[in-house]
Order: structure tokens, then sequence, then C-alpha cells
């Protein structure tokens, strides 16, 4: 008997299969062990292969270039009384926390109650209640100026994005010093503060994301810093604390959630380069990402509309914070595109709210993207709960784009940018600044030109959805 060497081969084959019931799939087969001449393709499943060959399947679209990133806090908790569990949180942190929140909330009785839990786990607290929508730059250094003293062990932020931000920004320059301005851009934090984040409205996913936004006033638009180091160690989520949210809120937060879930699932694909991760904080769309943006638009799908029209339901109100926390935990690591773009610009001019302004460009970018993104948006609108009936991809994306406007008609998100109080002649300087937005365009489905950003922001501006849709002048893509 010839006694073989033992010679071990892996041998991969890509053999698409579609006959198991769940649509399209590839499966990658290795083989070991056995002699085979490489290149030789084989089906497995024979007997001869049985013992020797595992088949791992994965969705067409994924086949050969799966890839996935996600960065994340330590823990996230999410659910109706939660915010009973920030004591015991607190107190594996240390013995004292620094506290940003704003008038509103630390005059609520939850926060009350919060202080009182607090003080009862021997956690030590010193509040600054001041917080400004939007952050302004100066008013960061106000903050930690009060607290430095303090020497706290921990960062914990109550309320919106806003205070949310601040409280990054606290505990990023209460543990490393200098001026707001040495870490703007992005992997400039050398580290951080714990952070727990409890946020009070359900939109800017800010308690699970890798940035702060805030105004700087010697920059006309709003300035990003952006780390793994910013990201809350803790986010803590209870839907209780977005009940008295007015419906303005619930729809401008709601609807700014959904844009990111929306633009983090059609984000370029920009591959699994070893260094793209490592050099940039958002790097497009993933595996992981996509898990947590289909989660989120099927939560803002089913119950957005029902929290702006009834604030006191309350399964509504928690698919809607669970919505926006999942959108953050998609677009934290994939990052947004154009609508995010022009809303910089948009709002720097009109001095509208954030999530106002990117939900009235989504429908107009949406419509630009669809050449490139048809599979996307046709199947986010699944998520979304537009029918498949009969149709096929082109018409089920159409229809996912009419369901997004209708939905932001429904809750009152304005149409177009000259309702938002866009003046006409700043649609050229608009399209100039949202085009220099390098991090944002790059990850953009459909690349742009100036002559491109500028159509669509006149489309978005005139209201005019076709146009949004042109590919080149005279040209309409469906
Ligand atoms: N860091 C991020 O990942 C990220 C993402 C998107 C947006 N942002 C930023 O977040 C900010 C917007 O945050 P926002 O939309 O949460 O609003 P916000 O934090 O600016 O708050 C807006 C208003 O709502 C009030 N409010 C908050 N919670 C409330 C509640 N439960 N009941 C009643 N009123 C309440 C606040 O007191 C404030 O007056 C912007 O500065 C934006 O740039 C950050
Ligand atoms: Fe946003």
């Amino acid at each position: 008997m010839m006694l073989w060497p033992i010679q071990y081969y892996i041998l991969y084959d890509f053999i698409e299969d579609t006959n198991d019931g769940l649509g399209s799939l590839y499966c990658i087969t290795v083989r070991t062990g056995t002699k085979a001449e490489p290149g030789n393709s084989f089906r497995p499943g024979s007997a001869a292969d049985a013992a020797l060959s595992q088949s791992i399947c994965f969705e067409r679209s994924q086949s050969m270039t799966l890839f996935a990133a996600a960065r994340l806090p330590r823990e996230i908790l999410f659910g109706k009384g939660q915010r009973h569990a920030l004591p015991a949180i607190a107190s594996r942190y240390g013995r004292r926390a620094f506290i940003c929140t704003d008038e509103r909330l630390a005059g609520m009785s939850e926060f009350t109650e919060i202080l009182a839990g607090l003080e009862a786990a021997r956690v030590d607290t010193l509040v600054y209640d001041r917080t400004l929508p939007e952050v302004p730059r100066d008013s960061v250094g106000a903050c930690i100026a009060e607290a430095k003293s303090f020497k706290p062990d921990m960062v914990i932020g109550v309320g919106g994005g806003s205070c949310l931000d601040m409280a990054k920004c606290a505990a990023l320059l209460l543990s490393h010093g200098g001026k707001l301005q040495d870490y703007y851009g992005e992997f400039k934090v050398p580290g951080s503060l714990p952070l727990i984040a409890v946020p009070t409205t359900a939109g800017t996913g800010s308690e699970v994301t890798p940035v702060a936004v805030i105004s700087d006033p010697e920059r006309t638009l709003k300035v990003g810093i952006s780390s793994p180091h910013l990201i809350a160690a803790v986010a803590l989520c209870d839907p209780d604390l977005t009940a008295t949210c007015p419906p303005s809120l619930t729809a401008i937060a709601g609807a700014d959630a959904l844009t990111h879930a929306i633009e983090a699932f059609t984000a370029a694909k920009r591959g699994a380069d070893a260094d793209l991760p490592q050099q940039h904080v958002f790097i497009g769309k993933s595996a992981l990402t996509d898990h947590f943006a289909l989660l989120a638009i099927r939560l803002l799908g089913r119950s957005l509309e029902a929290a702006y029209h009834d604030g006191a339901n309350e399964n509504a109100r928690a698919d809607v914070m669970m919505g926006a926390l999942a959108a953050g935990c998609a677009f934290g690591t994939a990052g947004t595109a154009a609508a995010h773009a022009v809303q910089y610009p948009v709002g720097a001019l009109t001095h509208t709210p954030h999530g106002l302004g990117v939900a009235t460009m989504l429908p107009y970018v949406m419509s630009y993207n669809l050449s490139a993104a048809t599979e996307e948006i046709a199947e986010l609108g699944g998520a979304l709960g537009v029918p498949r009936q009969d149709r096929d991809a082109d018409q089920l994306a159409d229809a996912t784009i009419k369901e997004v406007a209708r939905l932001f008609k429904a809750i009152g998100i304005t149409r177009t940018l000259a309702d938002l109080g866009l003046p006409e002649d700043k649609i050229d300087w608009t399209a100039e600044q949202a085009l220099g937005i390098d991090r944002l365009i790059k990850n953009n489905p459909r690349p742009f030109d100036l002559a491109a950003m500028r159509r669509l922001v006149r489309a978005a501006y005139d209201g005019d959805m076709a146009a949004a849709a042109i590919v080149r002048d005279g040209a309409r893509v469906k």
C-alpha cells in the first residue's frame, strides 16, 4: 500500500446555492487534509468529502468581501426604568461624578431622583446645568473651570445630544487639558475620563457614537471631534426620560435618527483594507453597521409617527429611543453622508435644528443616490414597512423614497430648503461648502462633483425630487 505524505490543502470553493429557500447564498467550502489538486473544484457533501469539508454560507452581497467593524460602549443598557441602575454603575467608576446637563432637565423630578440615588450610593456629585444647545466652544471652557478642583473620577451626561456632547468634551479636557481646538478632526484624542451617557431625547445617538459636535465662533460650520476615546463607557437609555419631549422635538430628533440609519445603510462600501479603520473613524458600510441600521429603520418606521402623535404611547417611545440608539451604533462606525454634508452649511445660514436640516435633505439625497444604491434603498424599504408586492428593486426603491417623504411630512418636517429659510443666492455657496466636507462626501454611494452638488441643492431648494435623480445635465436616471 502506498502511503501518501500528509498534505494539507485548503480549498475554497465558492458555490452559488439557490435552493435553500432563503434566497441566493454563496457557500464557501473549506476542505483540508485530503489529497486533491489545488484548483480542482468539487461539490461538497459527497461521501468522501463530508468529514473533511465545512461550508460557511454568506449572503451573495457579502460573499467575497465580508467585512465588519463596530466601535461601541463597553455597556449598553436599554429599557423602562433602567435609569435606576445609574448609582450602581457609577459606583463602579469611582466616588466623584461631574454631571453635565441643562437648566430644563436639572429642574425635572427625574433628575432630582438621579442625584438622590447617587448620593445614597455615596457618589459625590457636582452639577453643571448651563449646557447650551449646539455646544458653543467657549461654554466648554466655562464648564470645566467649575469641575477642575472637584477632580471627578467620571463624567455623567444627562440630556439631549447637546448635553451628551458637552459631557464628552468635559471628559476629554478634564483628563488631558489643552484647548478643544487641539482635538478637532479624527484620532486626535489620547484618552478621556469614563463617561456615562444618559440620553433624554431619542435622536442623535451620541450616547454610543465616537464624536462630539460643537459650534466654534471662528468657523462658519460646526466642527467635530472624532475618536474612539470619546465613546461613552456606558450608554444608559431609559425611554421614560423621553416622555416629556414635545412633538416637534420628538419629530426632529427621530428624523435625525432615521437619517443616520438610512445614510449608514446606503453609505459607500469602502472595502476591507486593514488601514481604513486605523486612519478614519467613519469608514462606510459594513455587515455589523447594516445590522444595526436595519433594526433602527424597522423600529422608527413602525413607531416614529405614533410617538409624534401621542407622546404618552410608551411602546412607541421605547421603539423610537431604541431606533435612535441602533442608528447611533450604525453611523458611529459607518458614518453619514450627503444629507449631513449639506446640513452643515444650511444649518450655519438658517440656524435651524440639525435634525430638521438633515431630514429635509434626505429624500433628495436618496433620489440622487438611487442609481448607485438601488438594491440598498429597496432593502431598507422592506424594513421601513413598504410592501414588496410584486415590485422589482427599482420600483421598491422608488416607493421607499416616497415613503420616507410621506413619513417626514406626517411629522412636520420641512419639505424644501426654501421653506427652511435658505436664501436662494446661497445655493452655490451651500454646494461648495458641502462638497468640502470630505469625510461625509467620500461616504456617499454616488460620487459628487461641484455641478452635481449644485443640482442636488437646487433640487432640494425647489422641492423637485425628479431633478435630484438626474445623472448629468439633461439625463434622467429613471
Ligand atoms: N455626537 C453625536 O453623535 C451627534 C449626532 C447628531 C447630532 N449631534 C448634536 O446633538 C445636538 C442636538 O441634540 P438634540 O436633538 O438631542 O437636542 P438638544 O440636546 O440640543 O436639546 C434641544 C432642547 O430639548 C430639550 N430637551 C432635552 N430632553 C428633553 C426632554 N426629555 N423633555 C423636554 N425637553 C427636552 C433641551 O433642554 C433643549 O432645550 C446638536 O448639537 C447636534 O449637532 C450630535
Ligand atoms: Fe445627525
